[in-house]
């Protein structure tokens, strides 16, 4: 078949009219589906389930160095638990603090302790007239709103199959002290499954910045979210931290990592990982904020997860649950977009498809997935403000869904593509 784009005009109208009708059957079934948030499948969860069992009120309710847990303290986090989360963030565990549930929680702290202490005595962000941050796109909705709420300018940085354009990173960093900071994923970025290179990492280490507490936020979710069962198909990024140090810039890098998507997403336990002088500021700025994070949650997921051995071994069983679902998505967008101007990612990990549709047509395929009845993540939400600057990019994430109800829900999608582009070439 001829692609869309060289359809005549008069093919086009009885195209789009065939495919109104394929549209018009999914609409009249009353549909109910969702492939909108990257959150795991209740198979998924019932993996961790034996985790809820791990502590009694009659084991052995101390830590390895004799801390009750039932107690106050150890605002570090226990010294098993913050070996156990420095396996994620890839570091010593002396450079690591384990907090509560949720990593996005310690990245807005973080956030907030520069604006309002500043950092390693920097001034405080909130005193300056404006602070800037680079925003590789497509990225993570949820660090976009974070920038926006402190008031921070966000900045478009353009991303390749390497990870951020480090030309542009470069040339902006170098030349504007408003500049704080930057999002980073670069394990299977959210939502585009990049992989950093180890050469964008090294020159993101090394590149000189006019601000002196330039800081990357290192947001290393997807670590351990291999779909491939063979080690040698799984990323191996290189280490922010290890790379800042040998650039001679210790001080530049905040790593984060949680096990939202190992264990339970908001019952899980989150770290980060940064240089001797940062953790020991943070250590002593949270010391005010909390006595202390939960050590059953901390306990019971060392004595669950182990090592990481245990982390890979239980990692292997969600791939196993979730890889037919990005197969399926891979197969239903090949067959039924083959002649649509658009492309999409194959990642080899994380919770994502990276959808990129003809120009201008995002926000009509969500609308008319939504009122078929399939709910997807908002067009232009992967970019700051929620602006895509060419409507193009459309966020899938196909894990929640049991498979069948998937299936649908991509069949739906393709015929919404199809039906969008169409009318956009008929609208030219
Ligand atoms: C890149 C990224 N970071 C952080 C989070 C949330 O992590 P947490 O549950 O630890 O707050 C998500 C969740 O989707 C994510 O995709």
């Amino acid at each position: 078949m001829t692609s869309y784009a060289q359809t005549s005009s008069d093919e086009l109208h009885a195209l789009r009219a065939a495919l109104e009708d394929e549209y018009n059957g999914f609409k009249a079934k009353g549909l109910s589906l969702n492939m909108a948030r990257g959150k795991p499948s209740a198979a998924q969860l019932d993996l961790s389930l034996p985790l809820l069992d791990i502590l009694s009120s009659t084991s052995d309710l101390r830590a390895a160095d004799g801390t009750d847990i039932r107690n106050y303290g150890v605002g570090t986090g226990l010294p098993e638990a913050r070996t156990l989360m420095a396996v994620l963030l890839d570091d010593d565990p002396a450079n690591v603090i384990v907090c509560g549930n949720s990593s996005l929680n310690i990245m807005y702290d973080e956030i907030a302790r520069c604006m309002n202490f500043g950092t390693l005595g920097c001034a405080p962000w909130a005193t300056l007239d404006t602070v800037k941050w680079l925003c590789p796109v497509p990225g993570y909705d949820r660090h976009f709103a974070i920038t926006e709420q402190f008031g921070i300018e966000m900045i478009n940085i353009a991303m390749d199959d390497n990870g951020p354009c480090m030309d542009q990173v470069e040339e902006l960093v170098a030349n504007d002290p408003a500049i704080k900071g930057i999002w980073c994923v670069p394990t299977y970025s959210n939502p585009g499954g990049v992989e950093y290179s180890d050469e964008v990492v090294r020159r993101l280490a090394r590149m000189t910045c006019a601000a002196p507490d330039f800081r990357i936020f290192w947001d290393n979710a997807y670590c351990v979210h291999h779909l491939d069962p063979d080690p040698a198909h799984h990323a191996h990024v290189l280490d922010i931290g290890a790379a800042c140090r040998e650039a001679g810039h210790p001080d530049r890098y905040l790593k984060f990592a949680s096990t939202s998507k190992i264990t339970f997403p908001g019952a899980g336990v989150a770290a980060l990982a940064a240089s001797p002088a940062n953790i020991a500021e943070i250590a002593r700025m949270m010391n005010v904020q909390t006595i202390g994070h939960d050590k059953f949650n901390q306990l019971r997921h060392v004595r669950f997860l182990k090592d990481a051995d245990g982390i890979a071994a239980h990692m292997a069983k969600h791939a196993a649950i979730i890889r037919p679902k990005f197969d399926l998505v891979e197969q239903k967008l090949s067959e039924g977009l083959a002649d649509v101007d658009c492309h999409w990612s194959t990642p080899r990990g994380g919770y994502f498809v990276c959808f990129y549709g003809p120009a201008g047509t995002a926000k009509r395929i969500v609308e008319l997935a939504k009122e078929a009845g399939v709910t997807m993540t908002g067009a232009g939400a992967p970019f700051p403000y929620h602006k895509d600057p060419e409507d193009s990019v459309i966020r899938i994430a196909p894990t929640l869904p049991p498979i069948e109800e998937l299936d649908l829900a991509l069949d739906v999608f393709v015929c919404c593509v199809k039906l969008a582009s169409v009318e956009a070439l008929l609208n030219d």
